[in-house]
């Protein structure tokens, strides 16, 4: 039977051309990039060819780049780093739809005596920008927000965020995980503060994120050592990880136009086929277009479990996410369901498809097909 992935907003599978590049460094090239031989000169040169290379497409500079573990790193360090180094401001300002690595950082900073303001979203999911405002006062240490929504799709009008922060002299920091491959990101033009990244949600390897840090903002380690990045994030670097995310980078923005295009029709089109058989289907978020991850479809389905959904469909080898919250025992809607006062929320089902590269516009009447008939299978009469 055929598989079918329709969770590319969860992880994508790496680019075997991605694979290619990393090869090399995971068989011949080992050498510690701290070591002062040719093996750790080796990989060093190439940390730094890298490094380089991702600070050209993002048009920002190569000492304002710093390898992590993970986009969750990122979020960590870009928070908890700005607040011990700026102990004088106690309130962080967030949106009530981030991704949990942002608001779980800021609840671990609240048990310290900080305190969190979560601005409210529209229907669709886009942030009160009058509210951010009010809410910005003289304890503000920073503003956090997700660009694009993993959950429901959403793009913030970051521009707009941007310039309140500058107006009022506030920190931002943007996580911006979704958002490679799916929008052009120029971190000059775009005049951020603080922004993260994560290779395995554009085909890099899972295990290297990256946390943008304008020069002139300082923030504390969050991991100490050997004085790796700078002396600001210590351990011996993912080389073959940091190769990947270069990589994949530069093929995702060489892609970038021919990709959006192609998810946005299998959104339509998979969109289309189902409001025909199933008319109180209901899309969470933006409309398809502009202001809405061209891949990521939240569907809500009256009368049925999201897990009982997904679950059928996964009997039919294919997969995708619940709105639920983090796993399959806890089956509330999740924090952004809830935030876009979902109508008659404890009795619908949600479901997220995020497409991506491997999927083909002929496989959607099947997957359409599919969906169909999972669902009245398992809808409660
Ligand atoms: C919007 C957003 N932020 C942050 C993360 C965390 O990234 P990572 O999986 O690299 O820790 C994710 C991953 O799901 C995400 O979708």
């Amino acid at each position: 039977m055929k598989k079918i992935y329709l969770d590319h907003a969860a992880t994508t599978p790496i680019n075997p051309l991605v694979y290619e590049k990393m090869k090399p460094f995971l068989e011949d090239f080992y050498g510690n990039p701290s070591s002062v031989h040719e093996l750790g000169a080796q990989t060093k040169k190439a940390i730094n060819e890298s490094r380089r290379k991702i600070a050209s497409i993002l048009n920002c500079k190569p000492i304002e780049l710093f390898f992590t573990s993970s986009g969750t790193e990122a979020t960590n360090w870009a928070i908890l780093g700005y607040a011990d180094k700026n102990p004088d401001k106690n309130e962080i300002i967030i949106s009530e739809i981030e991704h949990h690595a942002t608001i779980h950082t800021c609840e671990y900073l609240e048990k310290r005596g900080y305190h969190t303001h979560q601005i409210h979203v529209d229907e669709k999911g886009f942030i009160d920008l009058k509210e951010l405002e009010n809410k910005i006062n003289k304890n503000t240490l920073m503003v956090s927000i997700i660009w694009g929504n993993n959950e429901i799709g959403t793009i913030q009008d970051i521009d707009k965020v941007r310039d309140i922060c500058k107006k009022h002299n506030i920190i931002l920091h943007v996580d911006a995980v979704q958002m490679v491959g799916n929008h052009e990101i120029d971190l000059t033009e775009l005049s951020i503060d603080l922004m993260t990244f994560s290779a395995h949600k554009f085909y890099g390897p899972k295990g290297i994120g990256m946390l943008y840090k304008r020069e002139s903002i300082e923030i504390e380690n969050l991991i100490h050592g050997g004085m790796q990045e700078k002396g600001l994030r210590s351990g011996t670097e993912n080389v073959v990880g940091i190769i990947g995310l270069a990589e994949a980078l530069e093929l995702s923005f060489q892609s970038l136009h021919e990709y959006k295009k192609n998810l946005l029709a299998l959104s339509n089109a998979l969109f289309n086929l189902l409001k025909k058989e199933i008319p109180t289907i209901r899309i969470n978020g933006p409309e398809i277009g502009k202001n809405r991850l061209p891949g990521v479809l939240s569907l809500s389905f009256d009368s049925i479990r999201s897990f009982d959904l997904a679950f059928a469909l996964d009997k039919e080898h294919i997969y995708v996410s619940t709105g639920s919250a983090c796993n399959a025992t806890d089956i509330r809607p999740s924090h952004v369901l809830r935030a876009i006062k979902q109508e008659n929320i404890e009795k619908t089902g949600t479901i997220r498809i995020s497409f991506g590269a491997q999927n083909q516009i002929e496989d959607i009447p099947y997957i359409a097909s599919k969906i169909i008939e999972c669902y009245l299978e398992n809808k409660e009469r």
